[in-house]
C-alpha cells in the first residue's frame, strides 16, 4: 500500500498528553508511517479513509461528564463503539470509571494497553474463555466478568479455584431477551451463588435496555426506559435488602444516558456512540431538541472518492459494505441534503440524487456521516485524527476484529 509521504511537523494536542500506543504494541511500520502521514491534508489521505474530527471528539468526551455533572451517575464508556485504547485513554482522563467491553479478546486488548478498569458486559460460556477470562482477572484485578446463569457462576468458581484467585463478577439482568438472567427471584438467587463462591465476589448487577435507545422523542424514549427497568430496580431493591454489595449499578447508553439517574441506586452509564453520534442517533432528538439529538457532535465520518459519474442523477465511489457496512440509515453526505447513499455493493457506494448542492466529477471526495459507528470501526485499522482538515494523530483500532 502506498501512503502520503508528507513529512510535515508533529502537532502537538492537549488529547497527545493520553499515554501514547508503544511503538511495539502498533508495530514500527505504523510509527513510520504516522511520521509520514501527519500534517496531510484529510482531502489528500487515500480513500475509503475513516476519520474522527478530534475536536468534536474532545467536546463529546468533556460534555457527557459536563451533563451528568449534578447527577451524581458515572460514565463507564462500553469501548467496543471504538475498539481503540488510545480513545478509551481519553475516556479515563476526562473522567470515566473504568471501560466497558463486549468480548474477550477485546477486554485482553484494553488490559494489555493500560486499560486497568474493565467490565466485560457479555459472559463467557465456553471451558476455554472461562479459563481465560479467570486468567485475566488473575493478571488484572480491575477486570469485573458479568455472568447470568449459574452454571456459568459454577465454571467461573472452579477456573478461579484452579488459578487460587477471587475473581470479580457481576450479574447481567435480562432486559431485552437477549442475554441475562431473569429479574426477580431467579437474579437475587444468582447474585447470592456468586456472593457464597469461594473464589469469586459479587460487585453488583448490569442491565441494558438496548431496545430503548433508539427510540423517536425524548419523552417517548424515557416511558420506555422507565418500563423496562422497573423490574431491574425492583431487583435491585431486593438484593440490596438482601445485604449483598451493591456497588456496581451499570447500564444505559447515549439514548438514554440522561435518564438512568431516575433510577435508585444506579451508578453510571454504559454509552458508548456519544463519541460519534452516527446516523443511528442523530434523527432521535434529545432533551432539548426534539427533532435533533444534538447533545453531542457527530465526529466520525468516511471519506470516499467518486470514481464513476457517467449517469445523471447517479455517483459512484469506492465506499461500499466494505467501507460503510450495510446498516440502516445509510450514511450521509456531509453538504448534501438530497443525497441517498447506498452502500450495498461490496466495493461501491451509489448515490443517487434529482439536486445536489454542487456538481461534482471523478476523483471528487466526499464526506460521508457513518451509518452505525461500532460495524464501521470494526471495519478498518485506524483511524485519522483530525484537526482543522489536517490529520493530528493515527489512532490505531488494536481491538479491530476481535470478535472471539
Ligand atoms: C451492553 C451494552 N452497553 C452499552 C452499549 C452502548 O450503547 P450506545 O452505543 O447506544 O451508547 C451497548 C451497545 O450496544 C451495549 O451492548
Amino acid at each position: 500500500m502506498t501512503f502520503h509521504i508528507n513529512r510535515r511537523k508533529f502537532l502537538k494536542s492537549s488529547l497527545l498528553a493520553v499515554p501514547a500506543i508503544s511503538v511495539s504494541s502498533t508495530g514500527e511500520a505504523l510509527a513510520r508511517y504516522e511520521q509520514e502521514v501527519i500534517g496531510v491534508s484529510k482531502w489528500e489521505l487515500e480513500t475509503p479513509a475513516l476519520c474522527v474530527d478530534l475536536d468534536a471528539l474532545d467536546f463529546n468526551l468533556k460534555e457527557i461528564h459536563q451533563r451528568l455533572k449534578k447527577t451524581g451517575i458515572a460514565v463507564r464508556p462500553h469501548a467496543k463503539t471504538h475498539k481503540c485504547p488510545a480513545i478509551a485513554h481519553m475516556q479515563m482522563k476526562a473522567g470515566a470509571i473504568g471501560i466497558c467491553t463486549a468480548k474477550l479478546s477485546e477486554s485482553e486488548v484494553m488490559l494489555e494497553n493500560g486499560l486497568s478498569q474493565v467490565l466485560m458486559t457479555s459472559v463467557n460460556i465456553s471451558p476455554s474463555k472461562i479459563k481465560k477470562a479467570m486468567m485475566l482477572s488473575k493478571r488484572f484485578p480491575g477486570f469485573i466478568q458479568a455472568a447470568d446463569h449459574s452454571e456459568n457462576v459454577k465454571d467461573l468458581q472452579d477456573a478461579a479455584q484452579a488459578l487460587g484467585i477471587i475473581a470479580d463478577v457481576a450479574v447481567d439482568i435480562d432486559v431485552i431477551r437477549r442475554s441475562g438472567v431473569l429479574p426477580g427471584k431467579p437474579a437475587l438467587a444468582l447474585a447470592q451463588m456468586v456472593d457464597a463462591a469461594p473464589n469469586l465476589r459479587f460487585k453488583g448487577i448490569l442491565a441494558y435496555d438496548g431496545a430503548v435507545q433508539h427510540v423517536h422523542g425524548y419523552d417517548a424514549r424515557k416511558a420506555r426506559a422507565i418500563r423496562s427497568f422497573e423490574p431491574v430496580v425492583e431487583t435491585f431493591e431486593m438484593m440490596k435488602a438482601s445485604g449483598l454489595n451493591m456497588e456496581i449499578f451499570s447500564g444505559g447508553g447515549t439514548g438514554t444516558y440522561d435518564m438512568m439517574h431516575e433510577f435508585p441506586g444506579f451508578t453510571d452509564v454504559q454509552a458508548g456512540s456519544y463519541l460519534f453520534m452516527d446516523c443511528q442517533y442523530i434523527d432521535i432528538g434529545g432533551k432539548e431538541n426534539d427533532m435533533v439529538f444534538d447533545d453531542f457532535k457527530s465526529s466520525l465520518t468516511v471519506l470516499t472518492t467518486i470514481v464513476n459519474a457517467n449517469h445523471a442523477g447517479r455517483l459512484v465511489t469506492d465506499g461500499g459494505a466494505k467501507a460503510m457496512t450495510l446498516n440502516r440509515p445509510t450514511g450521509r453526505v456531509i453538504g448534501e441534503s438530497g443525497f441517498t447513499y447506498n452502500a450495498s455493493s461490496d466495493e461501491y457506494g451509489s448515490i443517487s440524487f434529482e439536486e445536489s448542492a454542487k456538481s461534482y466529477r471523478v476523483g471528487d471526495i466526499l464526506e460521508v456521516i457513518v451509518p452505525h459507528c461500532d460495524p464501521v470501526i470494526n471495519l478498518y485499522d485506524h483511524m485519522y485524527g483530525i484537526r482543522n482538515e489536517k490529520v493530528e494523530m493515527i489512532l490505531p483500532i488494536l481491538a479491530r476484529g476481535k470478535s472471539q
